[in-house]
């Protein structure tokens, strides 16, 4: 009996597994690993969120919720993206979701037929092609310029008939680069020009460090054909409450609405009303982790070029991709084994020859890293 989905055997294991099954192992060893491998702010979640949680679980919010959200939520990103992001929006517009992954999924669920195209522009987040792919969509992937990090034209090649979308995510994982006004004008060109849809994740847009955030649904005629995905992980340190969000055009809010209706209800009740706080509370949180992160960035443009590491331009997020040489999983397996560094390879986002360093670590221990990695460079 042949008892697995084809369509889901068919999608690889994360790259990521092999090198972080290793780094485990070691630490049962009860090896001291510093990990550079992490994808989430290693903040605690500001407590007038967390308070504003329990004092909903105090007041019974423990039931179902419109499968949208609740609309405390949906007009707070309403709002917070007709004023923050000028990008004209009402509740009808907003679903919220368990996590931006899900919004992800659902999107793709939402707008691919099978044997639609999605252009997916590398270095990419692991996770938009198994969406696609779940989809009954297949990926063509196009590379940006390997020293800006920006669009080019060369996008323009990767259009056929076939093509139904195009994936920004700016700011980038795992690059760091922050998409300028013209590498997103491009995007937008071809999406007006070919009718295609846009998925922009904008998740890391509150880490951003001397750049401008563009949300793409600003571009002109782009509204209509944008999915804005967002979430609260990573500007609000939360990634365990899976709390995320998607902006689109009614219809397509309609359809992940189905889904979501059908597979998980809604995201947790309660945990919305963190997002409502998080969305209208106080903002220094944001800004004091952002500043946090930033000095371990300066840290890491000061002493990368000394371990004779190239770095993408870090503008944004809170990773370092670096060029190295030779084989990325093999330098990233030698760093583990040799530094007890745990980095992640590019080969998990399209771009071998290159790893990513998280910098959501304390600075102390990322000093500790560099040493490590510059000793096992020279021993
Ligand atoms: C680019 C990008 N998009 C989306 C997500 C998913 O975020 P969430 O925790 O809200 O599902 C991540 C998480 O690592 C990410 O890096």
């Amino acid at each position: 009996m042949k008892i697995l989905s084809e369509k889901v055997a068919a999608i690889a294991p994360s790259a990521t597994m092999d090198i972080a099954d290793r780094e485990k192992k070691l630490v049962r060893e009860g090896k001291d690993v510093i990990s550079l491998s992490i994808g989430e702010p290693d903040f605690d979640t500001p407590a007038h969120i967390k308070d504003a949680c329990c004092a909903a679980l105090g007041r019974g919010e423990t039931h179902y919720a419109p499968s949208s959200g609740i609309p405390e939520l949906t007009r707070a990103i309403a709002d917070k993206y007709r004023f923050e992001n000028h990008v004209e929006c009402t509740p009808e517009q907003v679903i919220a979701t368990c996590g931006a992954k899900h919004a992800i999924y659902e999107a793709m669920e939402a707008v691919i037929n099978p044997a639609d195209e999605v252009v997916i522009i590398d270095p990419a987040w692991v996770s938009y092609e198994p969406c696609v792919q779940m989809a009954g969509g297949r990926v063509r992937h196009c590379h940006v310029d390997e020293h800006t990090f920006q669009v080019d034209d060369r996008l323009a090649e990767k259009i056929t008939q076939k093509t139904k979308m195009i994936v920004v995510n700016t700011p980038c994982n795992p690059s760091g680069t922050v998409f300028s006004r013209q590498s997103l004008g491009i995007v937008a060109d071809l999406c007006v020009d070919y009718d295609l849809i846009a998925l922009s994740d904008e998740i890391y847009e509150k880490l951003i460090y001397g750049k401008e955030h563009i949300s793409l649904a600003t571009f002109a005629n782009m509204q209509e054909r944008t999915i804005t995905v967002n979430g609260f992980s990573k500007a609000y340190a939360m990634t365990g409450w899976r709390l995320g969000y998607a902006i689109a055009p009614p219809a397509i809010i309609r359809q992940m609405v189905k889904i979501q209706q059908h597979g998980v209800s809604h995201p947790t009740t309660f945990v919305m009303w963190g997002g409502v706080a998080a969305l209208k509370g106080d903002q220094r949180c944001v800004e004091d982790m952002r500043r946090e992160f930033d000095l371990r960035r300066q840290y890491l443009l000061e002493s990368l070029p000394d371990l004779g590491l190239e770095a993408a331009p870090m503008d944004g997020a809170f990773y370092a991709f670096v060029r190295v040489p030779g084989d990325d999983v093999e330098m990233a397996r030698s760093w583990l084994s040799h530094a007890y560094v745990a980095v992640t390879p590019g080969t998990a986002f399209y771009a071998p020859g290159w790893i990513r360093l998280s910098y959501a670590t304390s600075l102390p221990r990322l000093r500790e890293a560099v040493d490590r990695i510059r000793r096992s460079q020279t021993g």
